[in-house]
């Protein structure tokens, strides 16, 4: 059923659907015609946006904030890379540059994330939404850290977790194990489907789904045929799950969540999308 929008006119009418069709009546003038469908556009507009803003499209997985980490390396490239993100269609931006607890102290990423952000705050370009966060990643003893809930995305208890490149242990996931039972963080799994490059990982990961985690997927992998099966495989797995872009520059690694969201949706549905999207909403408390 199409939703439309309606304008009338003393006894004339004029009236648009969501599906393109449209309805008149009573006009033959062409200029109080063009008038009335310009006011009827902006009118249209307006609902799309209202529309949209119940689903909010989330980029859950990003490096753009300026001279942080391994992504953008100037506030020139932060606003390439929010304009690109514009593009994509993205509402909320969520900023997760790296966290290394092991070269880093978290007073000081709290206080250079802060100023990148307010560089990026400061520019004139139109943007999304931006939540702060981190990628955090996984260091054996994490699950005792103290300090640790200061780097959760956006307020929320959310630890954007990022598994480390090797053969994993058993030690390993009884940490993760540990974060999610003792210390109640909800663990978001960042590009999960990454570390099915090693093969020995691969039982763990279904350990890790297994478990009370959130499944991040990286849009690019979803662009890419060779890795596009395995991370929907792990998606269907888990039966849902987030995307995130991961973008580090405006070059490589670039922002692409909108069409990795087109192949998803073709992939497993607009049913998938909804959920995946009310799933973002709520857990960042965006009211739809
Ligand atoms: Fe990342």
């Amino acid at each position: 059923m199409p939703a439309c929008v309606r304008l009338f006119c003393a006894d004339r009418f004029y009236c648009l659907c969501s599906d393109g069709t449209e309805e008149k009546s009573g006009f033959t003038n062409p200029d109080f015609r063009y008038l009335f469908r310009t006011q009827l556009s902006i009118s249209y507009l307006l609902f799309n946006m209202a529309e949209k803003d119940q689903m909010s499209v989330i980029d859950f997985h990003s490096h753009f904030l300026p001279g942080i980490d391994d992504g953008s390396r100037s506030l020139e490239e932060s606003v390439r890379m929010l304009a690109m993100t514009q593009d994509q269609g993205v509402d909320f931006f969520v900023a997760t540059p790296h966290f290394y607890a092991d070269r880093d102290r978290i007073d000081d990423f709290l206080a250079r994330r802060e100023d990148a952000y307010r560089k990026v705050l400061g520019t004139d370009i139109a943007k999304p939404r931006i939540l702060l966060g981190a990628e955090v990643a996984f260091f054996s003893g994490i699950s005792r850290a103290a300090d640790i809930n200061r780097v959760c995305l956006a307020g929320t208890d959310i630890l954007l977790l990022e598994m480390p490149f090797r053969t994993w242990k058993e030690e390993d996931i009884e940490e993760v194990d540990r974060l999610i039972r003792r210390r109640g963080f909800r663990v978001m799994l960042a590009h999960l489907e990454r570390f099915l490059m090693y093969r020995e990982n691969k039982g763990f990961i279904y350990d890790l789904m297994d478990m009370d985690t959130i499944v991040q997927v990286n849009s690019g992998s979803l662009l890419k045929w060779q890795r596009r099966g395995p991370a929907l495989k792990l998606l269907k797995y888990k039966g849902i799950g987030l995307l995130g872009s991961d973008c580090h520059r405006s070059d490589v690694r670039v922002q692409n969540l909108g069409e990795g969201r087109a192949v998803l949706r073709k992939k497993l549905g607009d049913g998938f999308m909804d959920e995946m999207d009310r799933l973002g909403a709520d857990l960042l408390n965006i009211r739809r």
